[in-house]
């Protein structure tokens, strides 16, 4: 049942504790108001009593559960759910003004102008069916690039958040031009703190990619995205990785090898470096002539051909 309500609700684990929370707190908050409400009026008629009683509850509960979202860090969803429930229940009312409004408009403005309108609303609407990512990164950002633009115009999913920790790195330039909300984050608050897991429930995230993450991801933070994070190693797994092998370093040590072939490791996210199942990997050959720089852009090339697409094929799975 649970499973089943994630999946309705996009959400994770720890989400949907929250949200159940709130539910109930907010169930008991409004059936509270409701009665002292009630209790300030003499009330003698049972069936009047009743009738009132449920039109409080339609209209406290709502703020109730609204307000109390906030202290869960759940106000995104129930902003989206509240407004689902009031679609439904005034929903043909304002389909009909929409209908009306827009003969309306087309008779004010050209036609043309008015295509997109019908497009931004359709588009909002989607986007609430979409599954949000969260890249985090810490470098410049070119495999952040390459996922954008892979689901720029996907009707699934769609990238939300940047996540970056190094002030200044260039994947927060790509978050700029892009329009995709950033987060900077600290060491304090990632490793010792929440692991900022209640920004991510803000932005409604559901999964993680790693895209150059440079700091280890803090067990409270893979408990709460269990099997949902996932990572890019530029190297064949399990060789070359591990603490300390990032970036030069792992080409260097794979060149210093003499090892005939290398290539990328996409795989799941654990507590130990590099160390997850693995999920993807592709090779390249690693050629007598090379330098660490001349094997890094080969394996970056690999990155970027296969790396939004194994995203997207997980996203398709879960
Ligand atoms: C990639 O080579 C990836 O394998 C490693 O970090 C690098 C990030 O590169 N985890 P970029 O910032 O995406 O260009």
């Amino acid at each position: 049942m649970f499973d089943r309500l994630k999946k309705k609700w996009n959400v994770n684990g720890l989400q949907l504790t929250m949200i159940l929370c709130t539910f109930a707190i907010g169930g008991s908050v409004t059936g509270y108001t409701a009665r002292k409400l009630l209790g300030l009026f003499s009330v003698e008629q049972r069936w009047l009593w009743i009738l009132i009683y449920i039109l409080l509850l339609t209209i406290v509960w709502p703020i109730a559960v609204y307000l109390i979202s906030f202290p869960f860090g759940q106000s995104p969803f129930f902003t989206r759910y509240l407004k689902k429930i009031g679609k439904r229940f005034f929903g043909s009312h304002k389909s009909s003004t929409a209908k009306t409004a827009a003969p309306l408009e087309i008779n004010q403005t050209s036609k043309r102008e008015n295509a997109p309108v019908f497009k931004k609303a359709e588009t909002a609407e989607k986007a609430e069916n979409h599954r949000l990512i969260a890249i985090f990164a810490s470098g410049t950002g070119s495999n952040t690039q390459k996922i954008i633009d892979f689901f720029r115009n996907s009707k699934t999913v769609k990238i939300a958040l940047i996540v970056c920790n190094k002030p200044g790195a260039g994947v927060l330039n790509i978050a700029k031009n892009e329009n995709i909300p950033s987060l900077l984050i600290e060491k304090d608050r990632f490793f010792d703190g929440d692991a900022y897991i209640n920004e991510l429930n803000r932005h409604n995230i559901s999964f993680i990619v790693l895209a150059g993450f440079l700091w280890k991801i803090p067990p409270n933070l893979i408990m709460a995205f269990k099997g949902k994070i996932i990572n890019i190693h530029p190297a064949l797994l399990p060789a070359y990785g591990g603490k300390g092998m990032y970036g030069t370093k792992v080409h260097e040590a794979v060149i210093a090898a003499k090892e005939k072939e290398s290539g990328i490791s996409i795989h799941y996210v654990d507590e130990i470096y590099d160390h997850g199942a693995t999920i993807f990997q592709a090779t390249c050959p690693v050629l007598e002539t090379d330098t660490a720089d001349s094997l890094a852009e080969r394996i970056h090339q690999l990155e970027h051909q296969y790396y939004p697409k194994v995203i997207d094929e997980l996203m398709n799975r879960k």
